[in-house]
């Protein structure tokens, strides 16, 4: 099977970022850059490490979205990507970006879509009381953390968590589902059609399929 590039998007930690690195092997994608828009992020220190070329385009610099979501779709065609993963990459893309890449871009978000879309999410789950949390992993659309969902993971709260530990508990369903999922994007396993995710020619519900957590988390 033939592998696939993918750009990544980042503002901050990028432990995502890491995860998609680390898990490459087992999977049909390679890294083939990194685009950032905060100079200070972290995960730019993690694609040097890995000597995964990267390039900061910093939002402030232009005039409009439109002009920033230019720039963003020059450097991922100068990494040739044939795929965009978005992984806390913390600014809405505009519709010219959305609709130049159909069905190739991908957001994973710490709650169970369609709840809890924007920031803030483990505090709002423990402010609601709610007795589940997780993520999920969408394709892009026009709307935040709105796109049609491909996988979710979830985990029960406890009475003992609080925000940093849901923090820790979310992140570490996130290293475990996202490469999957972007692996099978790349091996061609999965579409979109219309609003509609398809996983092996199979249509997924409107909430995507569940995966299972990792055991421990
Ligand atoms: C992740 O939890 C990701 O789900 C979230 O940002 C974090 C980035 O962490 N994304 C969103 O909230 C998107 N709306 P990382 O930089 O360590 O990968």
């Amino acid at each position: 099977m033939s592998t696939k590039t993918i750009a990544v998007l980042i503002s901050g930690n990028g432990s995502n970022l890491q995860a998609l690195i680390d898990q490459a092997g087992e999977q049909a994608y390679r890294v083939s850059g990194v685009v950032c828009n905060r100079p200070s992020a972290f995960g730019l220190q993690r694609a040097a490490r890995a000597g995964i070329p990267s390039t900061i385009i910093e939002h402030g610099a232009f005039p409009d979205r439109a002009a920033f979501d230019a720039a963003l779709l020059a450097a991922i065609e100068r990494f040739q990507a044939d795929f965009i993963v978005l992984a806390g990459f913390m600014r809405i893309l505009g519709p010219a970006f959305i609709r130049a890449r159909p069905g190739a871009i991908l957001n994973i978000h710490p709650s169970l879509l369609p709840g809890y879309p924007g920031m803030h999410t483990h505090r709002r789950v423990l402010a609601a009381g709610d007795s589940e949390h997780g993520i999920s992993v969408h394709f892009v659309n026009e709307e935040l953390d709105g796109g049609p969902i491909i996988a979710r993971s979830r985990i029960i709260v406890g009475e003992e968590d609080s925000e940093e530990s849901l923090a820790g508990r979310v992140r570490r369903l996130e290293h475990h589902l996202y490469p999957k999922v972007v692996g099978w994007l790349a091996a061609g396993r999965l579409q979109l059609r219309g609003n509609a995710v398809f996983l092996d020619h199979v249509k997924l519900p409107a909430t995507g399929m569940e995966h299972p957590a990792p055991a421990g988390a």
